[in-house]
């Protein structure tokens, strides 16, 4: 099982995800990002986390420590916010916590271009994206890490945040293993990944008695929202069934033909001036970021 720990101190929320995980130390001296059973993401999320996460680490990928934490919302009682303040008390209990990686930058375009990204591991990540039909690794939000960035030791990926993965588990109804993964806006799409390599070397990885272990470690509070499962272990089965078929039908969702960088350009380009369109004079000398920041902090001087 993942190791428990107890929630002692609140650090601080992580405003920049949509889901407002907290930064939280812990009574075993590590410091952690919770993700909450409260937050309207809802326990799937976590459910998502805990899969996809200990399958990356399975296969070889970096990932950062997952714990279960248990979380009294009295230990953040100095939060300001109330909606934050809600989500905690809609949260108390055992959240999940990941190992938080001090200092570590979101990977974006800009980062890439100081960062050499090797199309093998690129192409492994595309692969467990694809596999896990993860819809939130794009270029607009990456959910990948850059550590260390000191310039002590070689920096390197991290994955992070896989709530917005297993887009099946909300209706199995109608799940079929060999759907099609778009991946046009893959955040690694423009590095060459290898996918092709990747399915060779980690499509025989995934086996039943690999994801029957992973299964076992997600608790069993979390696997009873569904109508469609009497049990936990039920719902267990059909995570294992579903991800070993489509293991196995790789060859029916393997990415390919990745868009170049210009054809991306030319549809950001076409986005932008679609969503220019309607806009008033005065609202056409505004830049259009697309949610983007202004500017990327310049941090060339971390890398020695
Ligand atoms: N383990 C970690 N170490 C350092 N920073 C992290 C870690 N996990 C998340 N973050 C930071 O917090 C942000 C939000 O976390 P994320 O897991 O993506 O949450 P959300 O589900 O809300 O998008 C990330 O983009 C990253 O900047
Ligand atoms: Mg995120």
């Amino acid at each position: 099982m993942l190791r428990e720990v107890t929630a002692i101190r609140y650090v601080e929320p992580l405003r920049s995800g949509g889901s407002v995980p907290a930064v939280v130390e812990a009574d075993d001296l590590g410091t952690y990002v919770v993700k909450f059973t409260g937050s309207a993401q809802g326990r799937k999320a976590l459910v998502a986390e805990v899969i996809v996460g200990e399958l990356a680490r399975a296969l070889g990928l970096r990932f950062p420590e997952l714990v279960l934490v248990h979380f009294d919302p009295a230990v953040a009682a100095e939060e300001p916010h109330q909606e934050v303040r809600d989500l905690h008390d809609a949260s108390a209990g055992v959240n999940l916590g990941m190992d938080y990686l001090p200092g570590a930058r979101d990977f974006t375009p800009e980062i890439a271009r100081l960062f050499p990204v090797d199309p093998l591991e690129a192409g492994r990540i595309v692969w467990l994206d694809a596999l896990t039909v993860n819809v939130d690794r794009t270029v607009h939000s990456s959910n990948l890490m850059v550590w260390p960035t000191f310039g002590t030791a070689p920096p390197r990926l991290w994955l992070i945040d896989h709530g917005a993965a297993l887009v099946f588990h909300h209706r199995w109804d109608t799940t079929n293993p060999g759907r099609k993964y778009d991946f046009r806006h893959h955040a690694l799409g423009q590095y060459g990944p290898d996918v092709r390599a990747a399915d060779a070397e980690l499509a025989p990885k995934v086996t039943e008695e690999l994801l029957r272990g992973i299964l076992a470690e997600v608790p069993d509070a979390w696997l009873t929202d569904d109508p469609a499962f009497a049990t936990p272990e039920e719902a267990r089965a059909a995570y294992v069934d579903h991800l070993l078929a489509r293991a196995r039908l790789s060859a029916e969702w393997l990415p390919t033909d990745f868009p170049d960088r210009a054809e991306l350009a030319a549809e950001e380009a076409a986005r932008a001036e679609r969503s220019q369109r309607g806009r008033p004079d005065w609202l056409k000398r505004v830049p259009d970021l697309h949610g983007r920041p202004a500017a990327e902090q310049d941090w060339s001087v971390h890398l020695g």
